[in-house]
């Protein structure tokens, strides 16, 4: 496990080991990440008290196989915190974990392949942790809560983190034995916005419409109002705003 105090981000940290040839379970953990982000290249605002981190993972899956691995960190997250703080979580689609609608924790899992092969993973994982919302720029306060503010208290990140990594590797040996469906089981039992009309926008359009399911892929059905059903295999979800 590799800690500093400050880095630009995690994942460019872990991603460099990699490629120097660092192993499975190599870890970069930061206490603020200056150039953090998240899916689409957006900044993930990382400060003191947050728990950032990423993990190097050489599965030997496909790259279709190996990119459902964001689905075992969201699925660790929402159980850890439901273990060990008694907090209900929501997953959404794709890769994040909410407490009463609003985000706690970002995965942003990236990918080095060649041909067919899978050579590493990167998982990071971002929970905003002992900080308080305050500290946040305004614009993105209201969709956002941390650990401090749902509990009223500061926690323990050396204790987060290890219960983190424990199920981490309980949850991916589990992905590697027994394949995708028992994760994707869980996974769904907290996903809240499943039957619910949402919105999905992906890089083109946005679509309203029932959120029917997710696939065995990790595909996000969306039911129209038509009764025609529309895949995503990328993009992200919110509350529908127009009638359909
Ligand atoms: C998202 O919600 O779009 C994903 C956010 C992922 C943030 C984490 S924090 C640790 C790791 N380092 C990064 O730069 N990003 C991830």
């Amino acid at each position: 496990m590799l800690f500093t105090r400050v880095t630009g981000s995690t994942n460019e940290w872990a991603k460099e080991l990699a490629r120097l040839g660092a192993s499975e379970g190599t870890i970069t953990i930061s206490e603020t990440q200056t150039h953090g982000y998240g899916r689409n290249m957006r900044k993930w605002v990382s400060p003191n008290g947050g728990l950032w981190f990423s993990l190097i993972l050489r599965p030997e899956l496909r790259p279709r196989e190996a990119q459902k691995l964001a689905f075992v960190a969201g699925l660790a997250v929402a159980e850890v915190l439901y273990e060990l703080y008694g907090l209900r979580t929501e997953t959404k689609w794709p890769n994040d974990v909410l407490v009463n609608g609003r985000k706690i924790c970002g995965i942003l899992s990236e990918m080095c392949t060649y041909g067919d092969k899978t050579s590493f993973v990167i998982v990071g994982i971002g929970v905003n942790a002992s900080f308080d919302p305050g500290v946040l720029p305004k614009l993105i306060r209201p969709v956002v809560t941390t650990l401090k503010n749902e509990l009223g208290r500061s926690i323990q990140l050396e204790q987060l983190l290890k219960a983190l990594l424990e199920k981490l590797e309980t949850l991916y040996n589990l992905f590697i034995k027994k394949g995708f469906n028992p994760i994707l089981r869980e996974w769904k039992i907290h996903a809240t916005f499943l039957r619910k009309m949402v919105e999905v926008s992906d890089q083109c359009k946005s679509m309203c419409g029932l959120a029917w399911d997710i696939d065995q892929e990790g595909a996000l059905i969306l039911k129209l109002h038509d009764g025609t059903l529309k895949r995503f295999i990328a993009g992200s979800v919110s509350t529908c705003k127009s009638e359909v």
